[in-house]
């Protein structure tokens, strides 16, 4: 796994990290580094944002004293304590998939006011799954519909979007004009793009005008370029499945995934891949 970098390519010192040298606070070593309002989101106690301003009003208590530091860094067994409440920060790996209408976006904020898939997925979440904190695995554009994967773990993100993993990700593409035989080739091949070479891609026509697309990376609007690229400009985009992991739930719903569809359908183990520390 890469590690965090600055803009100049120095190694990024985690947020934990730094404000335990502030507080000259302990730093055991080999143990996983965790920050109170990240263990907070991730352990399904309350949403990120929501845990600062918790931390911050003096509402959360560490190890018996109350915390204000929302990166306070948090060590196994300590206890914590919400509104006098001992919370556990056990996290449950949770990842959900979810069909994502045309028209919101996958972004933390909404300048444009059209609203985001985080806002979609809370509306439809039970109060159980409210508290955590939810990161896209992966991008789609605006208008594009299917399946989008949500986790409370930043591991599964870092597998799930990493080209290193090689994870497939199947595409329906609705495009202008008729591909022939030899645009399906290009794009099986491989083909020339601004920022590189794509990788050789699955590709099949399902109707005249209708195209199946795999991919193994997710570059940035890469099947619209791809598409593009051979003369086929793509007019409506669905994601049908990721790994073997394929949508069936209607527009706007959800549903977690087993662990083995984790496990399986996604090739993620907890045993197999480290935490990004930062
Ligand atoms: N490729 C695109 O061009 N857009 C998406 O939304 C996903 C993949």
């Amino acid at each position: 796994m890469k590690e965090a970098r600055d803009t100049v390519g120095r190694k990024k010192t985690p947020r934990w990290l730094e404000a335990a040298r502030r507080r000259q606070g302990p730093v055991v070593p080999g143990e996983r580094a965790d920050w109170l309002a990240r263990a907070l989101g991730r352990a399904g106690v309350m949403p990120r944002a929501e845990a600062e301003r918790a931390i911050r009003e003096g509402r959360v208590e560490l190890g018996g004293r109350v915390e204000r530091e929302p990166f306070a860094p948090v060590h196994a067994g300590q206890q914590v304590r919400v509104d006098g409440q001992v919370r556990s920060l056990e996290a449950p790996l949770r990842v959900v998939m979810f069909h994502k209408p045309a028209g919101v976006v996958v972004a933390g904020t909404d300048p444009e006011g059209v609203g985001t898939v985080f806002e979609r997925l809370r509306e439809v979440l039970p109060g159980e799954l409210q508290g955590h904190e939810w990161f896209a695995i992966g991008r789609l554009d605006r208008d594009t519909t299917g399946l989008l994967l949500f986790t409370n773990d930043e591991r599964v993100v870092q597998h799930g979007t990493s080209p290193e993993t090689h994870l497939p990700k199947r595409y329906v593409a609705e495009v202008a004009g008729r591909p022939s035989e030899e645009a399906l080739t290009r794009l099986r091949e491989g083909l020339e793009l601004d920022d590189g070479p794509t990788r050789p891609a699955g590709a099949r026509l399902l109707g005249p005008d209708r195209v199946e697309l795999v991919l193994t990376e997710g570059r940035h609007h890469q099947v619209k370029r791809m598409l593009a690229a051979v003369g086929h400009p793509v007019r409506t985009l669905h994601r049908e499945a990721v790994g073997s992991v394929v949508l069936d739930v209607p527009v706007g719903a959800w549903r977690q995934l087993s662990d083995s569809e984790v496990s399986e359908g996604l090739g993620f183990r907890t045993d197999a891949t480290t935490a990004e520390q930062g």
